[in-house]
């Protein structure tokens, strides 16, 4: 398959492309390639490379930010998801698209299926939830993929944060009332990988395994434990660590029917977390076949 992978310059979209080009014939086009918030930027881009599927990364990602800088969020994922949904239609070209757990409100107690109700507690999740919308008023095929807790070796994230922050400090303050999944790149990609293979449109729950107790602070417990790291992690509640933008206490995504659709399999958090801190800190792609 020929596939163009947008917001090429991002955390995501790097391991996306490594994992996609050893079977897909596929292309990561960075911002200055292809803007999605300027359609005749889509077009132009989708008519040099002629893929037969688009998966979009591209996104406005500054949670806390987009408080404040509501038009800029709204625009990229928003109306430039449209833009990338209009576009893809007027060709027949399935387009995939990338979204969150922060579409939810938190207050359910058991994991977030796709039939679900979406309810965001922040702009950014209303911003992502306004793509998922218009993605399905503008196109026909289109594959919606929520994922959580994001890390990889090509951006900023929480793990880099906390082995960081664990290098050069004997404690660490991390909020323990909020629950969710981790997700390495690398297996996100792998689900990618196995959603668009499949053919089959729809709205899919991708992130690695858990037992959906897991909070900030346990998440950081082991990634000090698994660096082998000395610094003591002391769990405090969201109210000593206020934050401009608000997050769901509870956004763990149920994948049963990513599953049982697709034939993927999630890996488990803790040892997707080992292969990026432990065994291969400096390698994006780390998956055994049987893992994938
Ligand atoms: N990170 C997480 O924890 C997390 C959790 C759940 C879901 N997600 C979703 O996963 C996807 C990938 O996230 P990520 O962490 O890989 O994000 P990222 O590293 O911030 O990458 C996003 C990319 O989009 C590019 N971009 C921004 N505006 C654009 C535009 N108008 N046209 C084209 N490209 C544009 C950015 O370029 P510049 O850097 O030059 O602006 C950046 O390269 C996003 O949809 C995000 O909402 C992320």
């Amino acid at each position: 398959m020929k596939v163009l992978v947008l917001g090429g310059g991002g955390m995501l979209a790097s391991d996306l492309v490594a994992v996609l080009s050893e079977t897909h014939d596929c292309y990561g086009a960075t911002i200055n390639e292809v803007d999605i918030t300027d359609l005749n930027s889509i077009n132009a881009g989708l008519d040099r490379y002629r893929p037969e599927v688009v998966v979009n990364c591209a996104a406005y990602t500054q949670v806390d930010k987009a408080e404040t800088d509501r038009e800029t969020a709204l625009l990229v994922n928003g109306i430039g998801v449209q833009n990338l949904g209009l576009a893809c239609n007027a060709r027949q070209m399935p387009l995939c698209h990338i979204s969150t757990d922060y579409v939810f409100d938190g207050l359910k107690d058991s994991p977030y299926t796709p039939f679900d109700c979406p309810k965001p507690v922040n702009f950014y999740g209303e911003s992502k939830l306004a793509g998922e919308k218009y993605l399905q008023w503008a196109a026909k095929r289109f594959y919606i993929i929520r994922t959580s807790w994001l890390y990889g070796h090509h951006g900023p994230n929480f793990v880099k944060t906390i082995l960081r922050l664990a290098s050069n400090s004997s404690e660490l303050r991390v909020v323990d009332d909020q629950r969710g999944s981790p997700t390495w790149t690398v297996s996100l990609s792998y689900g990618i990988k196995a959603v668009i293979e499949s053919g089959k449109p729809g709205i899919y729950h991708i992130t690695d395994e858990t037992d959906g107790t897991l909070t900030w602070y346990g998440f950081a417990s082991e990634i000090v434990r698994q660096a082998g790291l000395n610094s003591r992690v002391i769990p405090i509640s969201t109210s000593e660590y206020p934050t401009p933008a608000k997050r769901p206490r509870y956004s763990v995504l149920d994948m049963s029917s990513t599953c049982l659709s697709t034939g993927f399999k999630p890996v488990k958090w803790q040892e997707a977390l080992e292969r990026y801190v432990v065994k291969f800190p400096s390698k994006s792609l780390a998956l055994t076949t049987e893992q994938r």
